[in-house]
């Protein structure tokens, strides 16, 4: 496909990022170092729970994905992210309901709290604002704001914070200081190698943004943690690079989707697919993705990305760098503004004038 504009162009670049996501995203390693901070001064009773429910949509969904995906190894309680208006019918006074709204306003997120706080949950409620912070108050539930002004999906550094902050102010979770201080330190570093200024040829997400221009990117992660990276990618390819994506994940993909890549029905070549590897990955994992790449190679293009770092939180974010920065890049080859999600605001408008008219 040809490019619609010189991504090694600075000016190019500014023309088509006008709200700044481009900033935004590479601010990640900032995030997290001011949501360090105001974890720091995070008061919050001990609370006994015996599972958590996240209550989330979109981007407020996904800091749960991957908090959830973060912590799978050290919490002893489930993490379940609740992505529609209803609640299982398991919540109850044992539960810990996690209200996050980033705008504040979701309408699934809110009536999926005032569910929950009937059933007798226990809440917290995490926004920049907004009636979930109203809804939070009357209810005399803790409240936790996060900055204000960025869209929902390039506020992850605050919202994963917040949570990260929240869970261990309450004991479910130990303390992560150190894991975040590796994580910052590494995000500087990969932000200097990704950074708009380093040519494509030395830049592996301005290379990973052509090779998937034009095509449907398809996105495998190799374990639970890389699961969860790979459906930020899909929602960054959504938002960010106005993009189709699908993600599966190993070794699930084994038992079905590998036999839709053996065989050749309709073209394949309109997808990129992206394993998203470790270097810790258990031997038959290697050899689960050695049998796949050898199946797919022969019917269309294919990167193997890897996590960096040495921590769980490390790997997972440098991941997360990668596909937020990719996205970003895959937007202003497609000649779009990367900020721009007109069709989801439109949507909620027409939802808003629908619960106007019930009232
Ligand atoms: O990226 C987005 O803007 C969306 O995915 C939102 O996060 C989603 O619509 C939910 O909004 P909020 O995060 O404000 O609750």
């Amino acid at each position: 496909m040809n490019a619609s504009c010189d991504i090694d162009s600075p000016e190019q670049f500014g023309s088509l990022d006008k709200e700044g996501m481009m900033e935004l995203v590479l601010n990640l390693p900032g995030q997290m170092a001011h949501a360090l901070e105001s974890g720091r001064t995070l008061n919050l009773p001990h609370l006994s729970a015996a599972q958590i429910l996240h209550l989330g949509m979109g981007g407020s969904a996904m800091a749960g994905h991957l908090l959830r995906a973060h912590l799978r190894d050290e919490l002893a309680i489930p993490y379940e992210i609740n992505q529609s208006y209803d609640i299982p019918a398991w919540a109850g006074s044992r539960t810990l309901a996690i209200a996050v709204s980033y705008s504040g306003e979701t309408e699934e997120t809110l009536t999926a709290l005032d569910k929950a706080a009937r059933k007798g949950c226990q809440v917290i409620c995490v926004a920049s604002g907004g009636s979930l912070r109203q809804r939070a108050l009357a209810m005399g539930a803790p409240f936790i704001e996060v900055p204000s002004g960025y869209p929902p999906r390039a506020a992850l550094g605050h919202l994963h914070g917040a949570l990260l902050a929240a869970l261990e102010k309450t004991g479910i979770a130990p303390p992560h200081d150190k894991e975040i201080t590796e994580t910052i330190a590494l995000l500087e570093s990969l932000r200097e190698e990704w950074h708009p200024r380093v040519p494509l040829e030395k830049n592996e997400a301005k290379r990973l943004a052509t090779r998937i221009a034009g095509k449907v990117p398809i996105v495998f992660g190799s374990s639970d943690a890389s699961a969860a990276v790979a459906y930020r990618w899909k929602t960054q390819f959504n938002e960010n690079g106005k993009s189709l994506c699908y993600t599966e994940r190993f070794p699930e993909l084994n038992h079905n989707e590998i036999v839709g890549w053996a065989h050749s029905f309709i073209p394949q070549k309109a997808f990129h697919v992206c394993f998203l590897r470790d270097s810790g990955e258990p031997e038959p994992i290697k050899t689960r993705i050695d049998f796949t790449e050898e199946i797919i190679s022969g019917k269309t293009t294919t990167d193997h990305l890897w996590s960096r770092g040495t921590s769980a939180l490390a790997k997972l974010m440098s991941l997360v760098f990668l596909g937020d920065l990719a996205s970003t890049y895959l937007a202003l080859l497609y000649g779009t503004n990367p900020t721009s999600i007109d069709v989801i605001t439109e949507m909620k408008k027409r939802l808003s004038t629908l619960s106007k008219g019930k009232k």
